[in-house]
């Protein structure tokens, strides 16, 4: 997509797409802090659920679905109260204490695969390592973590993620089935708290009295949505790169310190989540055209990662680049919750297998015959 957006940063920087998107896409880096900024003004109600779902969906599941109060579709003042409680229970902390169980966790995966004759990095390594975690840090047993994956891949179909048609009976079996078991899990630690993310939660919902059940439903759902594939194709984004940047990974044999600082290049350079949407209030003006209110808006983080107006040269991939103001993890109130964690996570990964692989190659031709994922913003590899 880079040359296509580098010809509309130039040309078209706010620009109407109808097919697919619908939006009024923002491509400049400058333009994107703005907007991002003025809640009032570019809401993210109703972001959460495109229609392409909800009408796939039947009346009674969407109503259980439906809550004003989820964080990444919410603003002001809900979005400051939800923040602030699931703050108190995803905390920095918390992470950082999975960093030995991540690396635990990725260490197993890595020997599986590598023990192999044809390894795919996506489904070896990327893919179950952040689902694990978070079902883990959820407290969800391991003879559900099968199906725990299976509902988790469901509930990103049904979040407007997807292009891919998905069987409208099997999202519905499949949603009805992760919220009766996030129920039941609410109810058991409700009766008997435990040491695990949801407990954590019922607590920090306790002292919200506006926070229901189906509120703390809809926050698990969305860590599974906002958290798996992207980390997955940050992983996946990361191999591509460096695949096609042999000395870029030389030089991460030669100093594995820089690993951080390669991940930030690697969320810049190849954004996992390449924009995101909002909706404006009110009839607005941006870089000379006008919106009219309750347009829907894309801010194109592919398109700001590589403005030369930011960041020079934003075509090479350079490990040691300096990277500051990426917009990857998004901006402002919606900041990424799960920031911390998908840096760990993607830093474990990179750090082990440095330490067990001297040279990676592409098992067939490279680069070109790449499978991308078919989606409208979240970027990763099929399979690698
Ligand atoms: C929000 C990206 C991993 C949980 C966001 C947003 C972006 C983003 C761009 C802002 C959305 C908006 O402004 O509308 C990413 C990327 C990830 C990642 C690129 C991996 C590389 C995670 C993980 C979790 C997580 C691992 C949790 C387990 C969330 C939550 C929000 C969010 C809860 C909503 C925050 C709010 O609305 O206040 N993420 N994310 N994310 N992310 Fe992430």
């Amino acid at each position: 997509p880079y040359p296509f957006y580098a010809q509309l940063r130039e040309s078209a920087p706010v620009h109407y797409i109808e097919p697919l998107l619908g939006s009024y896409v923002i491509c400049r880096h400058e333009d994107i802090g703005p907007t991002l900024k003025s809640t009032a003004m570019f809401s993210s109600k109703g972001m959460e659920l495109s229609r392409r779902t909800t009408d796939k969906l039947s009346p009674e599941l969407l109503g259980m679905l439906m809550t004003e109060n989820s964080l990444i579709a919410s603003d002001p003042p809900i979005h400051t109260r939800l923040r602030n409680m699931v703050g108190r229970a995803f905390t920095p902390k918390r992470v950082a204490e999975l960093e030995p169980r991540i690396r635990e966790l990725t260490v197993e995966l890595i020997d599986d695969m590598l023990r192999e004759d044809k390894l795919d990095l996506m489904e070896d390594l990327a893919a179950p390592l952040p689902i694990t975690v978070i079902a883990e840090m959820l407290g969800v047993e391991p003879e559900r973590r099968r199906d725990f994956k299976r509902w988790s891949d469901d509930a990103i179909s049904s979040s407007n993620l997807s292009l891919a048609d998905t069987d409208p009976a099997r999202l519905e079996a499949s949603i009805r089935a992760l919220q009766e078991y996030m129920r039941q899990a609410i109810e058991e630690r409700r009766r008997s708290p435990r040491n695990d993310l949801i407990s954590a939660l019922i607590e920090a919902g306790g002292k919200e009295d506006f926070v229901t059940s189906n509120d703390l439903i809809a926050f698990c759902r969305l860590l599974l949505i906002a958290g798996n594939e992207t980390t997955t194709n940050l992983i996946g984004n990361g191999m591509v790169a460096l695949l096609r940047h042999p000395a870029e990974w030389e030089k991460l044999v030669a100093d594995p310190s820089l690993v951080p600082n390669a991940v930030e290049e690697i969320l810049r350079y190849d954004s996992p989540v390449q924009g995101v949407f909002r909706e404006t209030t009110q009839e607005l003006q941006v870089r000379g055209q006008t919106l009219p209110a309750g347009s829907r808006v894309m801010a194109l983080f592919g398109s700001a990662n590589r403005d030369p107006r930011k960041f020079q040269d934003p075509d090479r991939f350079d490990v040691t680049r300096e990277v500051q103001g990426h917009y990857s993890f998004g901006y402002g109130i919606h900041f990424c919750l799960g920031a911390p964690l998908a840096r760990l996570e993607a830093k474990v990964a990179f750090e082990e297998l440095l330490r067990r692989v001297r040279r990676f190659e592409f098992a067939s031709s490279p680069a070109e015959s790449l499978d991308w994922n078919y989606n409208l913003f979240l970027r990763g590899p099929k399979s690698l």
